[in-house]
């Protein structure tokens, strides 16, 4: 049977995210030897006290629909959580809670997006992005951002933009998935300027915004003078309190954005987990308890990213900058095809990375001179496959020279 027939057309030629792609490569070295830093997923464990949260939902028979926004209890509790870490005021009409970041994403985007729209996205970018666009036909306006300028949005270009073309949203994800940066207030203050200047609207993804090791507290895009009435939070538990499996994330907008989105998640989800929802008002409700979870974790990937970092400057064909937050590093090894290397080095050495090449565009072909590595496996799995990236990106340099 010719199934292609069936099939979308404006879906079908879009690929899945390249991150899951690699593990498809092949390698000599064996499945179980292999190092996977290609998949931002924490290997640390859920905290003791949500696993017994989790347990006592079932207990308690947490398992019905709950409200398609989400429990009231759950989105209260959100809110006081967003106002205690970062004095943001949102009501629990003005909160979806998720089945995590990425039905956030989704959503939002299927809400506002109309075909022929456009979206203005600084690459490199999360790439799931870029197809939840492309399904909605809206179009994308990318903007370059580039190592040397510590992955900053070019505003003159950006000014330029707008001049001539009016957008629908812009982007950003702060702390970056893949470059660790941080957006700058600076940067942020003329972002919201723009944004209402130009009139569009501002998705924010903040979903590892309790992830960041600068001194500085991280601040919200929404707490920028009035960015509020047009910024979208996306928001997840997955990173923060490693809770990936548990497929919990959370949306503050104003209402009137809300209750559009809230549509898209009934049709996609009638609502989130009732178990994980559960389990989440038992974390947010007891702050102490979650502060500590999340400060061990970002003291963990602390640690883990300073020796990462050491390790990556003493080879001296790269060029790479600490983040500021998150659990990506995304050095730049200038003029070399890091996405052959990447093949190559899972081939050869059985590490997992993924080529900066699927965040970007085949326009910015920079881009594929960068390579993104996640600092989510222990210190000693690091050490060696970093050992092994810096062996093997010596050997392929000169492989490619000859
Ligand atoms: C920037 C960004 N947004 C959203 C997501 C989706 O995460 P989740 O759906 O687990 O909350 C991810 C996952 O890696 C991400 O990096």
């Amino acid at each position: 049977m010719d199934y292609e027939k069936y099939l979308n057309s404006n879906v079908k030629n879009i690929p899945i995210s390249g991150i899951r792609l690699v593990n498809n490569w092949p390698s000599k070295i064996p499945q179980s030897s292999q190092i996977k830093l290609n998949i931002g997923q924490p290997d640390l464990d859920t905290p003791e006290f949500i696993k017994e949260a989790t347990i006592e939902a079932l207990r308690f028979n947490q398992t019905r629909y709950t409200d398609s926004m989400g429990s009231l209890q759950v989105r209260e509790a959100i809110c006081e959580f967003l106002k205690r870490k970062q004095n943001l005021l949102y009501s629990p009409d003005e909160i979806l809670v998720t089945a995590g970041g990425q039905s956030a994403i989704f959503a939002s985007l299927k809400a506002i997006l109309s075909p022929g729209d456009n979206v203005v996205i600084p690459f490199p970018s999360y790439p799931p992005y870029i197809n939840a666009i492309k399904y909605n036909k809206a179009k994308i306006i990318p903007l370059k951002t580039v190592l040397a300028d510590n992955f900053d949005i070019p505003l003159k270009q950006l000014k330029e933009i707008l001049e001539y073309t009016q957008i629908k949203a812009l982007l950003i994800i702060s702390p970056g998935n893949p470059t660790g940066v941080l957006t700058s207030h600076k940067t942020q203050l003329e972002l919201v300027k723009l944004a209402s200047e130009f009139d569009f609207l501002l998705i924010s993804d903040e979903i590892y915004n309790q992830i960041v090791y600068t001194a500085k507290s991280y601040q919200s895009l929404s707490q920028v003078n009035e960015a509020r009435e047009r910024t979208i939070i996306i928001q997840s538990f997955s990173k923060m309190l490693s809770m990936c499996g548990f497929r919990i994330g959370f949306i503050a907008a104003p209402k009137p954005l809300i209750d559009q989105i809230k549509v898209i998640h009934h049709t996609m989800n009638i609502c989130a987990s009732s178990i994980a929802q559960y389990a989440v008002y038992k974390t947010l409700t007891d702050p102490q308890k979650m502060d500590e979870a999340i400060t061990m974790t970002c003291q963990t990937y602390r640690e883990r990213k300073s020796q990462c970092v050491s390790y990556l400057e003493e080879n001296p064909h790269i060029e790479v900058r600490e983040p500021q937050g998150a659990f990506y590093l995304f050095p730049r090894v200038p003029n070399i095809n890091m996405t052959d290397f990447a093949k190559w080095f899972k081939y050869q050495y059985g590490v997992l990375t993924v080529p900066g090449a699927y965040f970007s565009i085949p326009e910015f072909s920079e881009h594929n001179e960068y390579i993104r590595l996640c600092f989510t496996e222990k210190i000693e799995l690091l050490r060696t496959g970093l050992q092994r990236f810096n062996e093997a990106l010596g050997i392929f340099i000169r492989k490619e020279s000859r």
